[in-house]
């Protein structure tokens, strides 16, 4: 039996190209639909339609969205970086900076970065990938008395997370492609896919399998004891 544990920590997001030619076999898709299933939702309310995308014209038309990345991203991302493995390696959260153009890495460019950010197409993005699934929710309903819906936002994380640990026992590579979500970019999204305009994208992930291997990069996470509290905030580590 596979060691759950094990498949969580090799689940990791595949920024690489992926093999246009290689399908998701069509009973692998059907695992990763009923791990989506079977996902824990607030009121079991499953507040989630998906959208699979395998239409190579539907694909085509879906890469011609353009889309440009907006100031609010590069001044907010950041914070997230460090600028060297050392650096990431004492944080233990964030992400490489070396992942991101030189303009992104220093905020004192911010003005330069922006510029340069010119609307590029999202098959830039999708990269090769031969399927695309499009997980969208019903913005007019919400988990009752859920200010803000955010337990409906939980239990689509739960969807996601479900999925790709399903994808990733089955080989297949996963990448989240938060773009989707930008207005203009939806927009389009659901002019294309012919989605009604009360539903929204929750989140869409690419699938496929990689053409070359991803190089090495350090992977970090938080010790349980930097984020574990007993009996009071504050009281840490002491289990
Ligand atoms: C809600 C959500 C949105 C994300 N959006 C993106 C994205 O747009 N592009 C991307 O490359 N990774 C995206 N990621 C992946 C995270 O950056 C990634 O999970 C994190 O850096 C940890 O790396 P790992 O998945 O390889 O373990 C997203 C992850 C989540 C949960």
């Amino acid at each position: 039996m596979t060691n759950i544990l094990e498949v969580m920590q090799r689940r990791q997001s595949m920024r690489v190209p992926f093999n246009p030619k290689r399908q998701v076999p069509k009973e692998s898709m059907r695992q990763i639909l009923e791990a989506a299933r079977w996902a824990p939702t607030a009121h079991n309310m499953q507040n989630f339609e998906v959208l699979v995308v395998e239409d190579k014209e539907v694909l085509e038309k879906i890469g011609k969205i353009k889309s440009r990345v907006s100031e609010t991203f590069i001044r907010e991302n950041y914070q997230q970086l460090s600028f060297s493995e050392e650096e990431l390696l004492q944080k233990k959260v964030g992400i490489l900076g070396s992942n991101f153009p030189p303009s992104w890495r220093d905020p004192a460019k911010l003005d330069i970065a922006v510029h340069e950010s010119v609307a590029r197409p999202l098959k830039e993005r999708i990269s090769g990938s031969p399927m695309l699934l499009i997980f969208i929710y019903d913005s007019r309903k919400r988990a009752p008395a859920s200010e803000g819906d955010v337990l409906g936002f939980i239990s689509l994380g739960c969807v996601m997370e479900n999925m790709w640990l399903m994808a990733q026992t089955l080989g297949i590579s996963v990448h989240i492609l938060s773009v989707f979500s930008e207005e203009s970019v939806q927009k389009e999204v659901k002019r294309i896919l012919h989605v009604p305009k009360y539903m929204k994208v929750a989140f869409v992930v690419r699938l496929g399998y990689p053409i070359t291997k991803p190089s090495k990069h350090l992977r970090v996470r938080r010790d349980i004891e930097m984020f574990t509290h007993y009996n009071k905030f504050g009281n840490i580590g002491e289990g």
